[in-house]
């Protein structure tokens, strides 16, 4: 039996709704196809938009949104992707497959669609092949108001004003495809970009250094050391491969060992976190600096027949209780973590969104975002218990079988839980303390009966949240079953 007991009256700190953020490169088909189809297509479009996806998205209420990429934010340049489009310059995506990026989709339609989706952009500027000069123009031909070089120019390709951006990030992955570079380095070069990153008028940038790759906590220890004065946050990429980069194994073909290394080097997010926190501490003790990890999730084998380069995987019941376990040690880090993006939106790694033509499904993971949009700027609620253990044999570690985590928001408590276990439903004792008024109790499930479950096109909904009314709230206390390999978000609302 597993109990848990939530602190109604005790908070732990406010879940940033940007953990709940989303991430969209030029790779494969994420922005062609799966976002952008030209104005002209016969998928019906939004300003060349697809709005099958938009009317997705924006249900899901994504607060931030990370473009262009990325590896491809290193050879992106800017001025390419601006102006009428039949004479944009054509390129090579050298990152991506090798394919020819027409440049269709550049600054002022990544704005519109962030304006579709209601979501803020954070933008990532290109050091690695790029110039200081280059990179503080873009920022000038967003966000200046007055009478430039290049807030004129943004005016003869038709937008007058400027637009609000706040997230700005200054390169990628500076430690590989971002240029190969050491954290000494790279704290010189991020001090000297960021510097001409102006805030101009009212716009307010947050400066985002590129972070460690998984565990380098040197990186993390030097960039604080040279750069925290000039930060506002540091960003983190780790991504769960449960093989090697070599064979990461198969998105859909999987046995139990699988699905139990997948979910624990899952759950090593949370001890990325503490160490690297634990060194922030040291220079920025009152965590003004956030941690972004602005790139998480899945990494399998690509589908067999698809593009290597392009990354398009499917998605089963393993990534949803992976998105799962990634938002609960968000919301227990949220001091300290301020903003996550889920790689990638669209027909991409870990994505919420497929597409195949005209046709688009939702995946397991999107179903998990989506119940959990509740969380997003809600006080986290501390919460203890005994959660059970799932352990198998032959394999190192062991994971908490049931996960738990609870907000408040306006006076309404939302609990959610997973349980781990593939084959095994699990009995939690929840109970509520903290309050002594009466609720009003609901709830949804995501369960499928099988761990490979998963969307296709021909069946877009063996996947779907579920009503889940087991749960009754008797005297503070809440009576729930889990069933095997599942996700469940209860809502509590004042009577
Ligand atoms: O998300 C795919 C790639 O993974 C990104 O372009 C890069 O930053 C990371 O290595």
């Amino acid at each position: 039996m597993v109990k848990a007991v939530v602190h109604a009256d005790w908070t732990v700190g406010t879940i940033n709704r940007n953990i709940y953020g989303h991430f969209a490169e030029h790779l494969g088909r994420c922005i062609y196809e799966g976002l952008w189809v030209g104005e002209d297509s016969d998928i019906p479009n939004s300003d060349g938009l697809r709005n099958d996806v938009l009317e997705a998205l924006r249900n899901l209420s994504i607060p931030v949104l990370r473009w262009p990429g990325g590896c491809f934010a290193d050879e992106y340049h800017w001025k390419d992707g601006i102006g009428p489009r039949e004479t944009r310059k054509r390129m090579v995506n050298t990152h991506w497959g090798g394919v020819v990026e027409n440049n269709h989709f550049g600054t002022h339609e990544f704005f519109r669609l962030c304006e579709l989706i209601g979501a803020e952009p954070y933008i990532c500027g290109n050091v690695g092949s790029g110039t200081v000069q280059e990179m503080s123009e873009w920022v000038e031909y967003m966000t200046f108001e007055g009478d430039s070089p290049m807030a004129n120019l943004r005016r003869a390709n038709g937008r007058e004003k400027p637009w609000k951006l706040k997230y700005f990030g200054v390169g990628n992955e500076n430690w590989g495809c971002g240029g190969n570079m050491l954290p000494e380095f790279y704290a010189d070069l991020y001090n000297q970009f960021q510097t001409y990153a102006r805030n101009y008028g009212e716009n307010r940038l947050y400066k985002i250094a590129g972070g460690a790759n998984t565990d380098d906590y040197r990186w993390t220890d030097v960039l604080m050391n040279k750069s925290e004065r000039h930060m506002h946050g540091l960003s983190l990429h780790y991504y769960t491969v449960p093989g090697t980069w070599q064979d990461k194994g198969s998105a859909t073909e999987f046995g139990e060992r699988d699905w139990f290394v997948t979910l624990r080097k899952a759950s090593h997010m949370d001890e990325l976190l503490t160490r690297h926190s634990t060194v922030m501490d040291r220079y920025d003790p009152s965590k003004r600096v956030g941690i972004i990890v602005d790139e998480w999730g899945t990494w399998f084998n690509v589908e067999p027949g698809t593009n290597p380069g392009f990354l398009y995987q499917q998605n089963t019941m393993r990534d949803a209780l992976v998105a799962a376990v990634h938002l609960h040690i968000f919301h227990k880090h949220c001091e300290r973590v301020q903003m996550a993006n889920l790689a990638q939106m669209v027909n991409v790694l870990q994505a919420v969104v497929l597409t195949e033509g005209a046709q688009m499904l939702l995946t397991p993971t999107y179903h998990v975002m989506e119940m959990y949009k509740a969380h997003q700027d809600a006080e986290a609620l501390a919460v203890h218990g005994e959660f059970g253990q799932y352990v198998i044999e032959g394999e190192s570690g062991s994971l908490a079988q049931v996960g738990v985590t609870a907000s408040k928001k306006d006076g309404i408590v939302h609990v959610s839980l997973y349980n781990l276990h593939p084959t095994e439903g699990a009995d939690v004792d929840l109970e509520l303390r903290g309050t002594e008024g009466a609720y009003a109790c609901s709830g949804k499930l995501l369960s499928a009966g099988a761990i490979h479950a998963h969307n296709t096109f021909e069946q877009p909904d063996t996947v779907a949240p579920q009503p889940y009314n087991d749960a009754a709230l008797q005297n503070g206390k809440l009576k729930l079953n889990l069933p095997a390999a599942s996700v469940v978000v209860i809502r509590l609302e004042p009577k």
